[in-house]
């Protein structure tokens, strides 16, 4: 490297990068390059791998296999604050800002001895080189020594925004953040990029914002299923072109039903009347669920499909509008009344809200059917145990006994267990947030197979997912979310093409 001389400015490089999770493929040898004076942007669909192969750069966990080049030296960060350390700064696509501290507290976490000896911190002169930290970045909004939890979701990014860029890195990537915030945050962001790129040094901008990313970005690279498709210049960044490029993902099995046709029945079991979240996101947002129907929900990351799973579940507080339980005409207010009608729900983050893994299987299968097993407040152990083994066995979950406790199995068996929680309760109308994330195949096409059955069995499944094909494979009904409002809708049929969806998705 550095002896050719159109690589000069070449400042990050990957070579054969390949990272896995279990069964997923989440980078498959990438050569991804980054030059210094240049923005670089990075583009593809839901799971490309384009937060995966950002973190490792920035040290966040390491790649399975493959090499890194950083200035022109091997890069192998243990963590991020060695990354930091080295020059490469992330703003990151989750919170990264640190609950319970104060906003200066977070600016210069770790580095408190910079503003004193033995542990005692000179507070006052922290809180005044946070505010030009702040002041820096052009965010004058936030008080240094306020609470970070009294700020809301924009000015605690713009926060850790002016953290990262207060450490001076050569690099920064910014993942999937400017979706997240109004116009003023955004203009903050891309300054910040332009004020990198004119000082010679180096950006990484992920969005999926395709004119942000024409206006903003000198290169283009799409990743799609974590390979790396091409790098387009300027003058290729045309809107046609890079979806064309980010479509494709392959329909590997033949695990989804066959059927078409099918009519929708015309009963509707659940709607959503003019629904806007607490957080904004959705925007007064209305739809129906039919009896029997499998109800695909899709889009991008940040397009409110998430949230609309826990809309309907009653687990978000609404500023306007209602979810209705129909034939019973009742309001969903809450998981509670959710569950009196019927409704079971798998999160997204089964470890963090689905599962409790230090509970054993069978806690963790009953712990939605309490009312059910035990009506009068007693649990007879032999009705339990009837109970649990039937979930276990009709999923056939790979485990030693019941009395083994969740945290020791697979993501699929895990993911299995959740389901066998709320098939166990007879749920009629179950909310599935990406059912199938982080599992194998084979497991996989058996949660298809479950999902067609209990669809067979009149039961109505709402099935919200990152996963065109599946969506396509799976769904009678295929509703796609752009910025918290309905931007299309599809009706089961075998020409269905990712093509069509892509179009109103991005
Ligand atoms: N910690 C993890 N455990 C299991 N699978 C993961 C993890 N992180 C990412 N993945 C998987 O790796 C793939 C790439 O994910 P990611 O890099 O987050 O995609 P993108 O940022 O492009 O949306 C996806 O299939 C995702 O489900
Ligand atoms: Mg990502």
């Amino acid at each position: 490297m550095g002896d050719n001389k159109a690589d000069d400015a070449l400042i990050f490089e990957t070579r054969g990068l390949t990272k896995t999770f279990g069964p997923t493929v989440a980078l498959n040898s990438v050569d991804f390059k980054v030059y210094r004076g240049k923005i670089t942007g990075l583009i593809g669909e839901n799971g490309s791998g384009k937060s995966t192969i950002t973190s490792i750069a920035a040290g966040m966990q390491p790649p399975t296999s493959g090499e890194m080049y950083f200035k022109g030296q091997p890069h192998r960060p243990s963590s991020m604050i060695e990354g930091a350390k080295l020059g490469i700064g992330m703003i990151v696509q989750e919170q990264g800002t640190i609950s319970g501290i104060t906003v200066a507290q977070n600016i210069f976490l770790g580095e408190e001895d910079k503003f004193g000896k033995l542990g005692l911190v000179n507070k006052a002169r922290m809180n005044a080189e946070a505010r030009k930290a702040l002041e820096n970045i052009g965010y004058t909004g936030a008080d240094p020594a306020a609470m970070i939890d009294s700020l809301n979701f924009q000015d605690r990014k713009l926060v850790e925004i002016a953290k990262v860029v207060y450490n001076a890195p050569e690099m920064l990537v910014v993942d999937e953040t400017t979706t997240a915030l109004s116009q003023s945050g955004r203009e903050i962001v891309y300054n910040i990029m332009k004020k990198m790129r004119d000082e010679n040094k180096a950006v990484v901008f992920i969005s999926h914002d395709l004119e942000e990313l024409i206006e903003i970005c000198d290169t283009l690279t799409v990743l799609r299923d974590g390979v790396l498709v091409t790098t387009l210049d300027r003058e290729e960044m045309v809107p046609d072109t890079i979806k064309r490029f980010m479509v494709g993902r392959e329909m590997k099995g033949h695990y989804y039903r066959n059927d078409y046709g099918a009519a929708i029945h015309k009963d509707i079991v659940l709607e959503a009347q003019q629904v806007t979240s607490g957080t904004g996101m959705l925007m007064n947002f209305s739809m129906q669920v039919h009896k029997g129907e499998i109800l695909g929900i899709g889009g991008l990351s940040h397009c409110g499909m998430h949230e609309l799973g826990r809309v309907l579940f009653g687990d978000e507080k609404l500023l306007t509008g209602r979810v209705v339980h129909q034939p019973s005409g009742e309001a969903i207010t809450s998981p509670q009344t959710a569950m009196s009608h019927g409704l079971g729900y798998v999160s997204k983050d089964r470890d963090r809200e689905s599962l409790v893994l230090t509970a054993t299987i069978r806690d963790n299968i009953i712990s939605a059917s309490y009312d059910k097993l035990a009506p009068k407040g007693i649990m007879k152990k032999s009705a339990v145990k009837t109970f649990v083994n039937t979930q276990v066995d009709s999923l056939s979950v790979k485990c030693a006994s019941v009395d083994q406790d969740v945290q020791y199995l697979s993501g699929g068996n895990k993911q299995k267990v959740v389901f066998g929680k709320w098939i166990g309760r007879n749920c009629d109308i179950l909310i599935l947030d990406c059912p199938t994330r982080g599992v194998d195949i084979g497991v996989k096409a058996a949660m298809y197979q479950l999902i067609y059955e209990m669809k067979q069995a009149g039961k109505t499944i709402i099935m919200i997912s990152e996963e065109l094909p599946e969506l396509i494979g799976m769904s009678d009904r295929l509703l796609i979310l752009k910025n918290g409002a309905l931007a299309g809708e599809f009706v089961r049929s075998p020409q269905l093409s990712e093509n069509e969806i892509i179009e109103v998705m991005v």
